[in-house]
């Protein structure tokens, strides 16, 4: 699998040359002329750990969550506070951990964020079955959140049981819903379980748009070698079925696919943490995008706040692309949204997307991954079921190890992937 991702990485970036991630990191981060530039904030705190779940968590407790978020706020400002004036970003995204744990402090981190940034498509922030009360929801609209990402995983209990989750329960949850509207509600779900079936997602889709959802998120079972889950992972050909199944569907009943997990039900509706050119991460684990350089903070929340009480920027870890790593990023992350537009590539580098990547448009269209219209690339369901295979791939060759390490370590001298 790793020789899979290895040699990919060799022919796309035309080069022997590994990622290399170092322990250093820069005071001062360039993202003030980034256009398309994104925001993220990690709040890592949760009631229970569940086993199937990768991301930089830990158990709540007011002391330690109140702590982490007067560091969060001294950590925007002290990137914020490097670029004169405001800054104009697309969105801005709350994720966790359970970030509603946190839900009366929300409003102090928009309003530090805002001090630097203006903020002009939204403001999203995953929630946990449990949080979706009036109470939270109305807190959460008072401090200017506009979209809702909710990690439902399955309504069935079987599936529920399988993964060790309650609290999915469609009518609290239709009520609150409809009590305090977003602009966006989108529900999670994770296919490819156990002896998962087309009806069974089929149901849990209904369900969502039922209780008020109006985007599904439908993403498949990864098993990160770090985890406690002992779920078996399913077959290659089922989960193609299964996924091409239930993309039919959606598109059927109206859905249009906004990137290769997700589907609207409205047009307005929209949740992407991912597919942006350029991202500034905050908090612990929390990645930064820019330019010419790739970081990631501290997976460690002790750590985190005794980098942010020394003034120091929380970076573990530091990668600076070569050209080519850059547009693999780039292409990467683009195609998530299902669509490359070759302008867009050339704007971003100076330089045309069939210059430097011709071979490759031409073989996708042959393979039947991609097809091109009006000169932008789309993504076939056969392309977007190798995208979820590649995906998985690079997930465990890549993410799964750095995640891996960085839980272990909280400031590692480097890694090469
Ligand atoms: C940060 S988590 C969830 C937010 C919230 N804390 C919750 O539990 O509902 C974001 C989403 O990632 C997905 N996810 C978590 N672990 C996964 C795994 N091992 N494989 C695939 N998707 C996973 C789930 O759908 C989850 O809702
Ligand atoms: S799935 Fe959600 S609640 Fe469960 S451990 Fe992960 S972030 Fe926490």
């Amino acid at each position: 699998m790793h020789m899979i991702t290895e040699l990919t990485r060799m022919w796309l970036t035309r080069s022997t040359k590994p990622f290399l991630f170092k322990k250093e990191y820069d005071q001062e981060l360039p993202f003030s002329d980034c256009d398309g530039l994104g925001l993220y904030v990690h709040i890592p705190f949760c009631r229970s750990i569940c086993s199937f779940c990768p991301y930089c968590k830990t158990l709540y407790s007011e002391e330690a969550c109140s702590r982490y978020i007067d560091a969060l706020i001294r950590e925007i400002h002290l990137a914020g506070s490097q670029i004169p004036g405001k800054k104009i970003v697309t969105s801005l995204y709350f994720g966790g951990g359970t970030p509603a744990l946190a839900a009366d402090r929300i409003k102090e981190i928009i309003d530090a964020i805002q001090e630097h940034f203006i903020i002009t498509q939204g403001i999203g922030i995953e929630l946990h079955p449990e949080n979706i009360t009036p109470r939270t929801l109305h807190i959460l609209k008072e401090a200017g959140i506009t979209k809702l990402s909710i990690g439902i995983q399955s309504f069935q209990e079987k599936f529920q049981k399988l993964l060790g989750r309650t609290g999915a329960d469609m009518d609290s949850l239709k009520a609150a819903l409809s009590q305090v509207p977003f602009e966006t509600v989108s529900m999670d779900f994770i296919f490819a379980l156990p002896s998962q079936t087309f009806g069974d997602l089929k149901a849990d889709v209904d369900a969502a748009f039922e209780a008020g959802a109006n985007h599904v998120a439908l993403y498949p079972f990864i098993d990160f070698t770090f985890t406690d889950s002992v779920l078996p992972s399913m077959g290659k050909k089922e989960k193609r079925r299964l996924l091409d199944q239930i993309t039919r569907y959606c598109l059927e009943t109206g859905c249009t696919r906004s990137s290769i997990w997700t589907f609207a039900r409205e047009k307005h509706a929209s949740y992407s943490s991912m597919t942006r050119d350029n991202f500034l991460g905050f908090g612990c684990s929390a990645a930064t995008l820019l330019r010419d350089q790739f970081k990631i903070n501290t997976f460690s929340v002790e750590e985190y706040i005794r980098r942010i009480d020394q003034k120091k920027m929380p970076t573990a870890l530091t990668l600076r692309f070569t050209p080519r790593q850059r547009m693999i990023y780039y292409l990467f992350w683009t195609a998530y949204s299902t669509r490359v537009d070759p302008r867009d590539f050339e704007a971003f580098f100076g330089v045309p997307l069939k210059k430097m990547y011709g071979l490759e448009l031409r073989l996708a269209r042959l393979l039947g991954f991609a097809e091109e219209k009006d000169g932008v690339y789309s993504m076939t369901l056969k392309g977007a079921f190798y995208y979820h295979y590649y995906e998985n791939f690079y997930t465990l060759s890549y993410i799964d190890r750095m995640w891996g390490l960085l839980r272990k370590e909280a400031f590692p001298e480097q890694m090469e992937l």
